[in-house]
C-alpha cells in the first residue's frame, strides 16, 4: 500500500485528491490547521476511514513539517497548501510569500532532512497565474512567465525552488501548472462559486443583487475533480516533469455569469460598458447584476487559456470530460440545493418559534 501525505487537505482539491487516492488504495495523511470554527466540511465524509488520516502541520512552520514528514514517511507528497486567493495577496502578500514561496522550500528540506529524497515524490500545486500579463495564447510549457500578482510571484518561486530540488539533489517532484479549476465545493470568494450561489439565491427570492468586477475577463476553467487525476498522473510518470492541466477553452467572467443564471431560470442580457455594465433579467427588467470597483485589483489576469496537449499526449489524460456547459450547471444545480435548504430550514425554524410563542409545542 503506498502512503501519500496531502498537504491543503482541507481545500477543494485535497478533498478531491483524497477520494482519489482513497479509491486507488493509498493510505492518505493530511495536514488540518487549528480554528476556532469547523472548517472541515469538504473532508468529513473522510473521517474515520481506516486509511485516512490527520496531522497538524502549517506550511509556515519547518519544525510542524519536520516532524509529520518524518513519521508518515510518504511515498508521495501533495503540495497543494497555500494561501490561494489572487485578490487576498495584495493585502497580505508577506503571508502569501512565506506559505506560498518559502513553504515550498520547508517541503523539499523536510524530505532531504529526513533521508526521504531518493524515493519520495513531490507534486507542487502551481498555477497558470505564472503567465500573468500574458505574453503568449494559448499558453503551454514553453511558455515565458510573467507574474502579475504577490500570488504568482510567490508562486513563481515555488516552480523555480521544485526545479531547483530536481537539477540539484535528483529529486522527483513535478509542478503541475494548473488552469483555473472549480466544483461545487469552490471557495464562496472566487468567482464562479461566487456567481453560481447568488444565481442560486436571486433565483430563489434571497438576494437582491450581485457585484462583480472584470466581467471581461478571460479563464480556461475546468472541474477540480478531473484534475486532481492529473496530479497523480504527474508523479506516476517515468520523469519528473512539469505540465501544463487546462481543457483548452476560454470563456468570459460575462459568459459564465449569463450561463449560471440561465441554469437557475434567468435570462439575463448585459448592457453598458466598463463599471456602468448591468446584468438585466429579460423577463422583469430588474438590474440583477453590477460592477463594482472593490472587486478589481491592482493589476489583473485577464487572457488565461491553457494548451494541455503535452498532458494529453504523454500522460494520457482527457481535458473535456467535463465541457464548461456542465461545469456550469454541476454548479448551479448544487447551490440551488443548498439555498433551497436553507429556506426549509429557515422555515422550519420559524414556524418552530410561532409555536413555542403560542404554546402549540413546548
Ligand atoms: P483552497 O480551497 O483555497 O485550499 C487551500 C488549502 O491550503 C486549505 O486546505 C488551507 O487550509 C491550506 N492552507 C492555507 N494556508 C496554509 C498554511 N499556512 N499551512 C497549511 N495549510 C494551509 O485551494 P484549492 O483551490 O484547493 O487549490 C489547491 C492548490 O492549488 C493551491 O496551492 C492553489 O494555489 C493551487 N491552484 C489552484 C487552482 C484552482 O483553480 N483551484 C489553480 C492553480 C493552482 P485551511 O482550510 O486551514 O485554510
Ligand atoms: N474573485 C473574484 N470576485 N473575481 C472576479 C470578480 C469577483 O467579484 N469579478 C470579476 N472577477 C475576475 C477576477 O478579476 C479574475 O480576473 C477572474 O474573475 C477570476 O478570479 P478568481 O475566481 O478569483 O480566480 P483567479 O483566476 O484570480 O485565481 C484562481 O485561479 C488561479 C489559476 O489561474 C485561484 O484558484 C488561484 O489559486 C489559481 O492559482
Amino acid at each position: 500500500m503506498k502512503t501519500a501525505l496531502i498537504t491543503g487537505i482541507t481545500g477543494q482539491d485535497g478533498s478531491y485528491l483524497s477520494e482519489f487516492l482513497l479509491e486507488k488504495g493509498y493510505d492518505v495523511h493530511g495536514t488540518i490547521r487549528r480554528s476556532s470554527v469547523d472548517y472541515r466540511e469538504r473532508i468529513a465524509h473522510l473521517e474515520g476511514h481506516p486509511h485516512f488520516h490527520l496531522h497538524y502541520a502549517d506550511l509556515g512552520d519547518s519544525m510542524s513539517l519536520l516532524q509529520v514528514v518524518g513519521k508518515v514517511r510518504p511515498d508521495e507528497i501533495y503540495n497543494l497548501a497555500a494561501q490561494s486567493h489572487v485578490q487576498v495577496s495584495f493585502d497580505a502578500p508577506e503571508f502569501t510569500a512565506d506559505i506560498d514561496a518559502t513553504g515550498v522550500l520547508r517541503i523539499l528540506e523536510a524530505v532531504r532532512q529526513c533521508g526521504l529524497a531518493a524515493t519520495c515524490r513531490i507534486y507542487q500545486a502551481s498555477t497558470s497565474e505564472l503567465y500573468g500579463k500574458v505574453e503568449q495564447v494559448p499558453q503551454n510549457e514553453s511558455t515565458p512567465f510573467h507574474p502579475y500578482s504577490p500570488y504568482a510571484v510567490a508562486k513563481l518561486y515555488g516552480y523555480w525552488i521544485v526545479k531547483e530540488y530536481r537539477e540539484a539533489y535528483g529529486m522527483f517532484c513535478c509542478s503541475g501548472i494548473l488552469f483555473n479549476h472549480e466544483s461545487e465545493r469552490r471557495g464562496e470568494t472566487f468567482v464562479t462559486r461566487k456567481i453560481t450561489l447568488a444565481a442560486a439565491r436571486i433565483a430563489q427570492g434571497k438576494q437582491d443583487k450581485l457585484y462583480l468586477g472584470n466581467l471581461s475577463s478571460r479563464r480556461d476553467w475546468g472541474y477540480a475533480k478531473d484534475y486532481v487525476e492529473c496530479m497523480w498522473l504527474i508523479l506516476q510518470n517515468e520523469r519528473p516533469e512539469d505540465f501544463v492541466i487546462a481543457t483548452g477553452e476560454q470563456h468570459t467572467v460575462r459568459e459564465f455569469c449569463q450561463l449560471a443564471f440561465r441554469y437557475a431560470g434567468i435570462k439575463l442580457r448585459f448592457e453598458g460598458e466598463g463599471v456602468h455594465e448591468k446584468g438585466i433579467d429579460c423577463a422583469t427588467g430588474r438590474v440583477l447584476v453590477e460592477v463594482s470597483e472593490d472587486f478589481y485589483r491592482p493589476t489583473d489576469v485577464v487572457n488565461l487559456w491553457g494548451d494541455p496537449t503535452k498532458a494529453q499526449q504523454e500522460l494520457d489524460w482527457n481535458p473535456t470530460k467535463t465541457s464548461f456547459e456542465q461545469l456550469v450547471r454541476l454548479m448551479v444545480n448544487a447551490d440551488m440545493a443548498k439555498v433551497a435548504v436553507e429556506r426549509a430550514g429557515e422555515e422550519v425554524r420559524t414556524n418552530l418559534a410561532e409555536y413555542l410563542e403560542k404554546g402549540i409545542v413546548k
